[in-house]
């Protein structure tokens, strides 16, 4: 085994940092989860991760608990439970977080950005993330970044499995707009090989895919597995707007016309690693707790 090593992650509630936090475990690291709120230790717990209670926009609630780590994965957010949007708290939740590790001299941290993050998309939190990018460069701590697509796990939450159930997937794309998609367990993988070959993923971003998949072909593949016909519609932007507001939209419009250009055998063989393939990804979920069952 790697050399073991002692990891703070944030967002280990969530879908990156818990897996992060899963993958590191399984490998024998030490491994503190952050969250906000102590009544969320309980289900850490359940899983052997050891919770600790801190925010990212209180820096002085990071520094005790990055005294003695070897590593720190952060993950912003700048989506509400309610899934407003506000780019400007993600900043200052990445910032605080560098900041910290700079002051604790931290030697490695991850930071999840997102694909195409650098590339001018005008959607609000991706400029957010790119500003995060910027300051953790600027920052000179130790670093790599991973920047995933979009998420296959999305497919099996309970937000999206409320909508499927009533037997249509409406998108503001046409059917044969493609989308790449990564399955978070893989993010835990390869974050948790970053930790571990510290030299070699220091200064790298990495883009991280696992499958691309017509917007088109997703009702048969979820139909097939949820046990009921799904119809595709494509939703107008103007419906698209009310629900999902305009920075959805735009991200919807940069899928259209630019999409994620992930080079995935390229990724496959620089981590010496095989991504989850959608059908793959779409077996492992227990379709009737809408999780994954790893
Ligand atoms: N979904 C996708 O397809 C996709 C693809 C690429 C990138 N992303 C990006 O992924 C990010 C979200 O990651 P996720 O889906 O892994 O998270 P998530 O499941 O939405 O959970 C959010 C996590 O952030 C933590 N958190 C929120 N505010 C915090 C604060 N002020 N201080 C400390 N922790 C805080 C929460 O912890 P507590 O509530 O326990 O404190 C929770 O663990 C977003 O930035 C999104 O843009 C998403």
């Amino acid at each position: 085994m790697a050399e073991t090593k002692t990891i703070l992650v944030a967002g280990a509630t969530g879908q990156q940092g818990g897996a992060v936090a899963r993958e590191l475990m399984k490998r024998g690291h030490r491994v503190f989860g952050l969250t906000r709120s102590t009544s969320k230790f309980k289900d850490l717990a359940t899983a052997g991760i050891e919770g600790v209670q801190g925010d990212l926009t209180d820096k002085t609630s990071l520094a005790p608990l990055l005294r003695n780590a070897d590593g720190f994965f952060i993950v912003t957010t700048p989506f509400e439970p309610n899934f407003s949007v506000h780019p400007e708290k993600e900043v200052q939740q990445g910032k605080n977080a560098i900041d910290a590790a700079k002051a604790a001299k931290v030697s490695h941290v991850v930071l999840a950005s997102v694909a195409s993050a650098d590339e001018d998309t005008g959607i609000p939190h991706f400029e957010s993330k790119a500003k995060v990018e910027r300051h953790l460069k600027a920052s000179r701590v130790p670093h790599t970044i991973t920047r995933p697509v979009a998420f296959m796990d999305n497919y099996a939450s309970p937000w999206m499995l409320s909508t499927l159930r009533g037997g249509i997937m409406q998108v503001p794309v046409p059917p044969g707009s493609r989308q790449q998609l990564v399955a978070v367990k893989d993010i835990g993988e390869i974050v948790a090989r970053a930790f571990e070959n510290r030299r070699m993923a220091i200064g790298k971003t990495v883009e991280l895919a696992g499958d691309e998949i017509a917007f088109g072909d997703l009702p048969a593949a979820l139909s097939q597995k949820l046990g009921h016909p799904i119809r595709y519609a494509e939703q107008s932007e103007e419906d698209a707007r009310k629900l999902m507001g305009d920075d959805g939209l735009r991200m919807f419009q940069f899928f259209r016309t630019k999409g994620y250009h992930v080079d995935i055998p390229a990724l496959e063989t620089a981590w010496g690693y095989r991504m989850t393939r959608f059908h793959e990804f779409l077996d492992t979920v227990d379709w009737e707790r809408a999780q994954p069952k790893w």
